[in-house]
């Protein structure tokens, strides 16, 4: 199978790597605006770098790996084969971004990428969509030879599973950074708080999150709850700790 990547970033690194480590993959093109952001790539394999989209050869499976908002204008730039199958890989974009494509799709990789390093994406789950059984079961193939965890979804269920994951992991990860920083004010190392972040995730994970909340915002302990806002220094800060506290009175209400 011969593949190509456009985009040069977090995600077009991590497939990259995982692809030239494939057997029956082949990593052909690097597709991008600067061939020095994909120089780590580039040594790692044996791809061409080419910075005209237009000029992409055929191929069996072309990545496109570049910013939501990009998407649709590199699309239709592509001027692939019929034979092509064309994947973008958005959580919250829809297959038909790719509508001039015959053979489309979308490879979403529900996780957190945030550098350009090598990972083994086996625990990866990848969320697939195409636009019909034959390039399904094709994009299949390929996606089970990088990851355990493959799953075919419809666009309703993709766009559930992005939402749900910015609240399980870019809100709780800015929610620790913030408490992180509140302890730094104070000169106190963050690793006090290791055993309530691992009782948090080991909650989740026994699926009891819901039946072992506590605070003042459940107990409607409204005098700590003005303590605590007196205490933070920012406009940012207080409004999220009013707005989740709210949140949690009325869930449990
Ligand atoms: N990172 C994650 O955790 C993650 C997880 C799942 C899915 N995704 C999805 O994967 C895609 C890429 O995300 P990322 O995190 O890898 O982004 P990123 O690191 O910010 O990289 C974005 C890439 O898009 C390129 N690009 C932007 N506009 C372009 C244009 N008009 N023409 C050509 N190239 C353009 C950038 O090129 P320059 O460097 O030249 O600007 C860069 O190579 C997105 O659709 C994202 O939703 C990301």
């Amino acid at each position: 199978m011969e593949i190509g990547i456009i985009g040069t970033g977090k995600l077009a690194h991590k497939l990259a790597f995982a692809i030239n480590a494939l057997p029956h993959a082949t990593l052909k093109i690097i597709c991008g605006r600067s061939a020095s952001k994909a120089k780590r790539i580039l040594e790692s394999g044996n791809p061409t770098y080419i910075d005209k989209i237009g000029e992409i050869p055929k191929l069996d499976l072309l990545i496109i790996s570049v910013s939501d908002d990009s998407i649709r204008e590199v699309s239709q730039q592509i001027n692939a084969s019929t034979e092509t199958l064309v994947v973008h890989t958005s959580g919250i974009k829809d297959i038909d971004i790719l509508g001039a494509h015959a053979n489309r799709g979308i490879l979403y990789p529900l996780y957190s990428f945030f550098d350009k390093k090598k990972q083994v994406l086996k625990e990866v789950p990848f969320l697939l969509e195409a636009n019909n059984a034959v390039l399904l079961g094709k994009l299949k193939l390929f996606a089970e030879a990088i990851s355990n965890k493959v799953y075919e979804v419809n666009p309703v269920n993709k766009k559930q599973l992005h939402l749900a994951a910015v609240f399980a992991n870019n809100f709780s990860n800015f929610m620790m950074t913030t408490a992180h920083d509140i302890l730094s004010q104070e000169g106190i190392d963050k690793e006090i708080l290791l055993p309530i972040i691992k009782q948090s995730c080991m909650n989740w994970i026994k699926g009891e999150a819901v039946n072992n909340q506590s605070g003042p915002a459940l107990r409607g302990d409204t005098k700590t709850q003005e303590v605590h806002i007196h205490k933070l220094t920012s406009k940012d800060q207080k409004d999220i700790y009013e707005s989740i506290s709210k949140a949690i009175h009325n869930y449990y209400k």
